[in-house]
């Protein structure tokens, strides 16, 4: 069984055709079996019902009448929209966008039951129609666990098209899973374990927020204060800080030490901010 297992890991489609780019994979992806002798597969962009053959696919192209994911645009400012697409109600888009982006995560498995995500659909539109650049999902409830929604992971998995990476809108995307988080009025964290490219990009968004704050803020603030502010769950914080030697530990208590010399070093160092999420043009009520 174990060698069958080790077997099927192995990368099986090199690439696929995704509107218009060409895209070499990462890693495994367990499409269905009939599949399996295919080295190339074709998306339709916007279905994301995927072919073995580029004919299938343009024949496919005049028929598909969708010209963006099937789901609410709850965002919108220029050229880029957000669309919230329920698992539930659209299991076909779920299931394609997971095989789709399984080829991009290593270590996530997969979740056929797609009924319990929302997935966060970032696009780039013009005339043509909206273009996915990434995405995030996230859990709607969690049987059984009441608990566990209240702790409240604010993003399962988050992707970035290959074409769009090193462009900001992973730290945008970071970004919009808290502003929804901020919506709920609960704090978030994404689920474990976290990629490298990942937990880079999550530090490199916790520092940018956490450091802006403190360079703005006059007089003590607290973790507790910070993480209200931001919807960042206190571990996170309090690692991300620590890291940046921001933390001292005084009487049995972790203190904030923002010396602005220090600040200002870190501020330097930081990457870029990412694109920003204007909370204004987000139109979105937590889901009931
Ligand atoms: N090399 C070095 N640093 C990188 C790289 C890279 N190739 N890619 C991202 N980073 C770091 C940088 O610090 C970057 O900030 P900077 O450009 O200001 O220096 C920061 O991460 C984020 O950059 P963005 O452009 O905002 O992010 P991007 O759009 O590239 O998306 C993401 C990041 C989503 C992690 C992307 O790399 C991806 O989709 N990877 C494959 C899937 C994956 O690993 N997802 C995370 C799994 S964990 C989970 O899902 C909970
Ligand atoms: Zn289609």
């Amino acid at each position: 069984l174990r060698e069958h297992e080790e077997f099927t890991k192995v990368k099986n489609i090199a690439t696929i055709e995704l509107g218009r780019y060409e895209i070499e994979t990462w890693y495994f992806s367990p499409f269905p079996p009939e599949y399996n002798d295919s080295l190339n597969l074709y998306f339709c962009e916007f279905c994301l019902n995927f072919m073995k053959r580029k004919e299938q696919l343009q024949r496919h192209m005049k028929k598909c009448d969708l010209k963006h994911p099937p789901g609410d645009e709850i965002y919108r400012s220029g050229t880029l929209s957000m669309f919230e697409v329920d698992g539930k109600k659209n299991k076909v888009y779920g299931q394609n966008l997971c095989y789709l982006a399984k080829l991009f995560l290593d270590h996530k498995t997969l979740y056929y039951d797609v009924d319990l995500f929302l997935f966060y659909v970032l696009c780039e539109c013009d005339d043509r129609g909206c273009h996915m650049v990434g995405y995030f999902s996230k859990v709607i409830y969690l049987p059984f666990a009441e608990k566990h929604s209240e702790e409240s992971y604010n993003l399962a998995c988050i992707l970035t098209l290959p074409p769009y990476q090193r462009k900001g809108y992973g730290k945008f995307l970071i970004a919009f899973s808290y502003e929804l988080s901020k919506k709920e009025g609960k704090v978030g964290t994404p689920e474990r374990p976290l990629s490298d490219l990942g937990l880079l990009s999550y530090r490199g968004y916790w520092t940018r927020v956490l450091l802006d704050i403190l360079k703005k803020h006059k007089g003590n603030i607290s973790i507790k204060e910070l993480s209200d502010m931001t919807a960042i769950k206190a571990e996170d914080i309090l690692a991300t800080l620590q890291a940046l030697e921001l933390i001292q530990y005084r009487k049995g208590q972790h203190v904030i030490c923002a010396d602005p010399k220090v600040l200002d070093r870190h501020l330097k160092a930081a990457g870029r901010g990412g694109l920003e999420v204007d909370v204004s043009k987000l139109i979105w009520t937590p889901y009931k």
